[in-house]
């Protein structure tokens, strides 16, 4: 498959983008290409899933020559298309997690957001320049980012345009470990190897109970979590 490697070491699925002269930038046929991924048996029989980068980048983000022209109803048209790939990797029953080493900007940011966990090595540089050239971040990861450090980074981070390291985005609680140069893929396989020896049941159920807990009452939360004990209780554990 061009522009997404898949490759299973053990029982985890590791899925490269593969685009490096261009920096990884996802352009509509590397996002069709991770989508297909994702629906590939290789990833369906996966006990765990890895997205990393090929080359210096893990992602510099949405291609800006595909990007430039779009109106309004093209840019519905694509979230219906390619652009669905951000939701289909955080709708994933598998634990996944993000290998950040080099650019993570834009698109790639969001990309990594989208996953459950994320790893960074010393090279990483995370960024959203979105509104730096007039836009904003539109798959996904504004509104994770909300959620995930709270409005007050959130704005730094969309309004400034700044780079930060992975010791920076380490502060803000975005990333399971920082590793020295050139280890984010081993941390990562490290990190899903760990994840994919939990029940897969219970790991599944209790994604989607996190989902649901960061967007509903405390009271739905609640009530879902104990449905999901009960749920997971009668099933065999021998
Ligand atoms: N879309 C399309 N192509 C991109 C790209 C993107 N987001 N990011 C990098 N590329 C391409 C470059 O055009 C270049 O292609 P070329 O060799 O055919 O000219 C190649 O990838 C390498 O990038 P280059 O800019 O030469 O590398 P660099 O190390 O000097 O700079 C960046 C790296 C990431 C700082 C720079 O490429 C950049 O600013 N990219 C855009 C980032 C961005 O705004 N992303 C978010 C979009 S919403």
């Amino acid at each position: 498959m061009t522009n997404v490697r898949i490759e299973r070491r053990a029982d985890i699925a590791v899925l490269t983008l593969d685009r490096p002269e261009k920096l990884n930038a996802l352009s509509t046929a590397l996002e069709q290409a991770l989508l297909d991924a994702i629906d590939s048996d290789d990833v369906r029989t996966s006990a765990a899933v890895v997205i990393a980068g090929e080359g210096r980048a893990f992602s510099a983000g949405a291609d800006l020559t595909e990007v430039r022209e779009l109106g309004p109803a093209q840019i519905a048209q694509y979230y219906r298309g390619s652009g669905r790939v951000y939701e289909a990797v955080a709708a994933l029953p598998q634990v996944t997690v993000a290998a950040v080493h080099g650019y993570c900007l834009g698109g790639g940011f969001e990309l990594a957001l989208a996953a459950d966990l994320r790893v960074a090595d010393g090279t990483a540089v995370f960024g959203l320049p979105e509104v730096g050239i007039g836009i904003v971040p539109s798959s996904g990861g504004l509104a994770r980012l909300v959620r995930m450090v709270g409005p007050a980074k959130a704005r730094e981070l969309v309004l400034l345009g700044r780079r930060y390291d992975a010791a920076a985005v380490d502060r803000l609680g975005l990333l399971t470990d920082v590793v020295p140069a050139g280890g984010a893929l081993d941390a990562a396989l490290a990190v899903a190897a760990e994840a994919a020896a939990q029940p897969a049941l219970a790991a599944a159920v209790a994604k989607q109970v996190i989902d649901v807990a960061t967007e509903s009452s405390h009271a739905a939360a609640l009530a879902l979590e104990r449905l999901a004990y009960g749920m997971l209780n009668q099933v065999d554990k021998g």
